[in-house]
């Protein structure tokens, strides 16, 4: 007999270690984590974990037999920065990565005759918008629009979406008989904070990274202009995000990607709520242009009128609600 579990791969990465949490208190089905890294102590006794490589085919066999998923949380991924300084392994990771897994949950979900939940979170990184005239003039995206986006990461991102998204509809398309398909839905993030982790390798971790160091005492230089905007999400947020599309009736589900977002700040307001909490922090501004220029393609802010509309989506924390409640009480105490 195979065991039942819910698969979650990138666990110890920021998504990871709160999804975790929320998932071992939520439900009964145990919880089978990958990461090449180990996981945080706090949450080591919340699941059983492999340290193995998505990309590693033997893993993947020895997956299907020992295990049947009902669902799967696929975080893995190398973020939008890391990306562009070694693109191909950003590529086996992101596309090969979620392939190797969308390919498993299908014969899952045709071998249990039900289908396996397909849990993506992809990223405000699939847009790319041209310039910023544009990106004022579209201040709220909406799913389909300016899908173009400029870094190897987002690029995997957009594609893994269609890939879930063929996988779930048309899959074996050809056959004399439908298969029963993976259901796979995904969500596209905002710059996500987390009170207890900080991000590596994104191009949205000023905004984290300004806190974290303004909590340690230690001076910061933004890497963007005082101006540059793009929406935020704290993390409470993304899990309950990612529970409730997971919860969402399959009636309710009209499209496979959806935009969630909670709150859209400059870099400037992002740092006068720092200095609201922090009066004595040193924020400076050093624009890295390169940098910049790639949260410069990305939307001040995306429409999720649809996650509101078919799933109920609502996030709990206003910019207010997040700086006060969530992020600093929980990050001053991590300091102390
Ligand atoms: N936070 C991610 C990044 O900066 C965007 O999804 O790459």
């Amino acid at each position: 007999m195979r065991k039942k579990a819910i698969l979650i791969t990138g666990a110890a990465g920021e998504i990871g270690h709160a999804l975790i949490e929320a998932l071992s208190k939520n439900g009964k089905t145990p919880l089978l984590t990958l990461d090449l890294e180990p996981l945080p102590e706090d949450v080591r006794g919340l699941t059983t974990h492999w340290e193995a490589d998505i990309l590693d085919q033997k893993l993947l066999d020895r997956l299907v037999s020992e295990y049947e998923f009902d669902a799967i949380y696929h975080l893995a991924a190398l973020l939008s920065t890391r990306g562009e300084f070694s693109p191909g392994i950003t590529h086996q990771v992101n596309v090969n990565g979620t392939m190797g897994l969308l390919r498993l949950a299908a014969e899952q979900s045709e071998w249990r005759q039900k289908p396996v939940q397909f849990i993506f979170p992809s990223s405000i990184a699939v847009y790319g918008l041209p310039d910023l005239e544009t990106k004022t003039q579209y201040a709220r995206v909406r799913e389909w629009e300016w899908n173009y986006p400029r870094t190897m990461y987002g690029a995997n991102k957009l594609y893994c979406e269609l890939l879930g998204i063929y996988f779930s509809e048309y899959y074996r398309q050809l056959a004399a008989e439908q298969p029963v398909m993976v259901d796979f839905r995904a969500v596209r993030f905002p710059g996500l904070i987390s009170a207890f982790t900080i991000p590596s390798g994104g191009t949205s971790d000023y905004g984290p990274e300004m806190l974290h160091a303004a909590a340690k005492g230690e001076p910061y230089a933004c890497f963007v202009r005082p101006d540059v905007r793009i929406p935020f999400m704290a993390m409470p947020d993304a899990i309950k995000a990612l529970l409730n599309l997971a919860a969402a009736p399959a009636e309710a589900i009209c499209q496979r990607v959806y935009n969630v977002t909670s709150f859209s700040l400059s870099a400037e307001e992002f740092k006068g709520w720092v200095l609201k909490f922090f009066p004595d922090a040193e924020i400076t501004h050093a624009p890295d242009l390169k940098r910049q220029a790639i949260v410069d393609s990305w939307a001040a802010d995306m429409d999720d009128s649809a996650a509101r509309r078919d799933w109920g989506w609502q996030p709990d924390y206003d910019a207010q609600r997040a700086f006060e409640e969530y992020l600093v009480p929980n990050i001053t105490k991590r300091y102390q």
